[in-house]
C-alpha cells in the first residue's frame, strides 16, 4: 500500500483569528496527502482524475507558529472506484516534542467523464 509524508512549518499566514493552525490549512495539507498517496497507487491509468468524495477529521491539538506540521497518509483500502486513506497528523514544537494533533479518513474516487470509474485495484 502507498504512503505519503508532508510537513511543513506553521507560518502566521496559516493561522486564524486566534493565532492557532487555521483548520481549513490543515484540511488541504491533509486533503492534498491523501491525494499523493493515492495518485501514487496507479502507474498507468483510465481513468480522467482522482477526487475528494468523502472526508472525516478530528483536530485533537492546536499548532502555533513555529510548529513543524507532518501529515502521514497511508491507503488501508480499496473499493471498486473508491480509495480509502487514514491520515494522522502531528505537530513537533521547537522544543522538539512530538504529539498527534488531528486524524482523518478521506475517501477519494477515480472518476471518468465526471462518474465513478474502476480503478482495477484490489487490496494486497
Ligand atoms: C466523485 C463523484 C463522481 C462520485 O459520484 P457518485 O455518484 O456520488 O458516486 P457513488 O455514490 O457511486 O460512490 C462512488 C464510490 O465512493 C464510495 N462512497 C461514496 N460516498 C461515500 C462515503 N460517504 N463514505 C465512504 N465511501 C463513499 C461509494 O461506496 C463508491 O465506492 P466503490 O466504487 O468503491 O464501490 C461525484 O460524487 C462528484 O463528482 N463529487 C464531487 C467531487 C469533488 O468535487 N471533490 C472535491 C474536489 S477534488
Amino acid at each position: 500500500m502507498t504512503k505519503c509524508e508532508l510537513n511543513f512549518i506553521v507560518q502566521p499566514k496559516h493561522t486564524n483569528a486566534v493565532g492557532t493552525l487555521f483548520g481549513g490549512e490543515m484540511l488541504s495539507r491533509m486533503d492534498t496527502c491523501a491525494a499523493i498517496a493515492s495518485r501514487r497507487l496507479f502507474t498507468s491509468n483510465e481513468f480522467d482524475h482522482i477526487v475528494t468524495m468523502h472526508v472525516e477529521v478530528d483536530f485533537k491539538k492546536p499548532a502555533v507558529v513555529g510548529d513543524v506540521v507532518t501529515m502521514y497518509g497511508e491507503i488501508v483500502n480499496l473499493g471498486k472506484s473508491s480509495i480509502k486513506i487514514n491520515i494522522k497528523a502531528t505537530k513537533e514544537t521547537e522544543s522538539g516534542t512530538i504529539e498527534t494533533m488531528g486524524t482523518g479518513i478521506f475517501i477519494m474516487c477515480t472518476v471518468k467523464d465526471g462518474k465513478p470509474y474502476p480503478h482495477g485495484l484490489k487490496v494486497k
